[in-house]
């Protein structure tokens, strides 16, 4: 698919089927996560992968409110920040570079026909202390997105135009 088509008709999906995801599909959105910048290449991410369903209500759990999509999901996967692989000067990039990774899967998991729902994990303190717990996660790693993966039940919903002419200026402010 044109990246520019999987762009604009990506939508949050929140109720999937039962067809499977396979393990190909699943490196090709992997894949996609670990090939966006980050600052100085430093790729500051893992990744954790759950097919398993009672581990997917944990998460479900572990992530609060709103995180009901997961429970339904074929695949979760926890974006996790390594601040033992990020950028010394500037650590805090790994926020952003963490994002794009969760933002590529997402893409490429679009492209592939495939629905995602992010389900916001940091800041929320609250969150990011259940995940380190449930996963017993080094010190080093920070929970930093969960994002719920499956073929949508029916159609993907027909996403809206959003461009508003005032959000953008040329030159000048
Ligand atoms: C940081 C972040 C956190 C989000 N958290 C949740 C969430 O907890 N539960 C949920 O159902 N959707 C969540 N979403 C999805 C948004 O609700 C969704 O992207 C937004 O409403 C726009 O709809 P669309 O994705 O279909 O274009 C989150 C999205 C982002 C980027």
């Amino acid at each position: 698919m044109d990246a520019i088509k999987a762009i604009m008709e990506r939508v949050s999906t929140r109720k999937f089927s039962d067809r499977h995801i396979t393990d190909e599909e699943l490196r090709i959105i992997l894949d996609a996560a670990m090939a966006g910048p980050s600052a100085t290449n430093a790729r500051p991410f893992s990744f954790i992968v759950v097919r398993d369903k009672e581990m997917l209500g944990k998460m479900a759990d572990a992530n609060m409110k709103y995180s009901e999509p997961l429970r339904g999901a074929d695949v979760g996967i926890l974006v996790c920040g390594d601040l033992e692989r990020a950028y010394a000067a500037a650590p805090d990039f790994w926020v952003v570079d963490g994002t794009i990774a969760a933002q590529n899967m997402i893409l490429a998991a679009h492209a592939l026909g495939i629905g995602s729902c992010w389900l916001g994990t940091w800041p929320v303190e609250e969150r990011v202390e259940n995940h380190k717990k449930l996963f017993d996660l080094p010190e080093n790693i920070i929970p930093h997105s969960l994002i719920a993966f499956g073929f949508p039940e029916g159609e993907f919903r027909k996403q809206k135009d959003r461009y508003e002419e005032d959000r953008v200026h040329f030159e000048k402010w």
